[in-house]
């Protein structure tokens, strides 16, 4: 059995001082969630989030984290930085990342590689454009960030790897995957990940559906077999909506 998870991704929204109001109203929403709860916040809010959410089931996670140790890396954020603030999940690769800030398959992979190594727990994204879907190279697409993101790994490190499938088109756009759709390229990816590291990992390997993911479409995309949580942007921003989501 598969623990759902549902992760807030802030991206870049809220101070520390709309992070505290948001969290304080959200901590009595999900207290009794199913659900394993996370919110991805701004490396500026972690510490803040660490505090609130202290002895409670919402745990942290950062938005992205260096392939390096340490040094000369101007403007980048450490996975041991993250870990001492009190980080315990990381999204790397998402599509505004891959899109805006070059990142690659093969800097997505330093990263999840780099994570791992420094017990953080990763949050690959993998997800095709609408140009792509509408070419029908969905599935190309999915296959080779997803083969790209975990080379080089053994089937060991998938343990504290979650996967969360974003179609590019329906991210923050309104337009949400039908749950069919969404299910479909999931249980792809699944097989994906069965041929290069074994049924057994793939079976346990959580994935996340993600774009626009809201409270009147979270229940029907959860009761598809393969989608095992979600990536929430928009909704995660509003502690009503998220606590929704969170108990789909
Ligand atoms: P959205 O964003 O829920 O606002 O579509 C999801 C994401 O980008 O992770």
């Amino acid at each position: 059995m598969r623990t759902p998870i549902i992760a807030g991704n802030w991206k870049m929204n809220n101070t520390n001082a709309a992070a505290e109001q948001l969290i304080n109203e959200l901590k009595p929403l999900v207290a009794d969630a199913k659900a394993e709860v996370v919110i991805c916040v701004p490396y500026t809010a972690i510490a803040t989030a660490a505090r609130l959410t202290k002895g409670s089931n919402i745990k942290v996670g950062a938005e992205n984290v260096s392939w390096a140790d340490k040094g000369a890396f101007t403007g980048e954020i450490s996975a041991e930085m993250l870990k001492e603030v009190g980080a315990e999940y990381v999204i790397i690769g998402h599509s505004e990342r891959r899109q805006m800030f070059g990142e690659t398959d093969e800097t997505v992979n330093k990263r999840t590689v780099q994570a791992l190594k420094n017990g953080l727990k990763p949050i690959v994204c993998v997800g095709e454009t609408l140009q792509e879907r509408e070419s029908d190279r969905t599935k190309d697409v999915v296959k080779t960030q997803t083969a790209g993101a975990f080379a080089g790994m053994q089937a060991a490190d998938l343990d504290n790897v979650v996967i969360a499938y974003e179609p590019v088109w329906a991210i923050g756009t309104g337009k949400t995957a039908t749950a069919e759709q969404a299910n479909e390229t999931i249980a792809y990816i699944r097989s994906v990940v069965a041929d290069l590291f074994g049924k057994t990992a793939a079976d346990k390997l959580r994935i996340q559906y993600g774009g626009s993911m809201n409270p009147q479409n979270a229940a029907a995309l959860m009761a598809q077999p393969d989608i095992d949580g979600g990536l929430i942007g928009g909704a995660s921003l509003k502690a009503v909506d998220f606590s929704k989501v969170v108990k789909y």
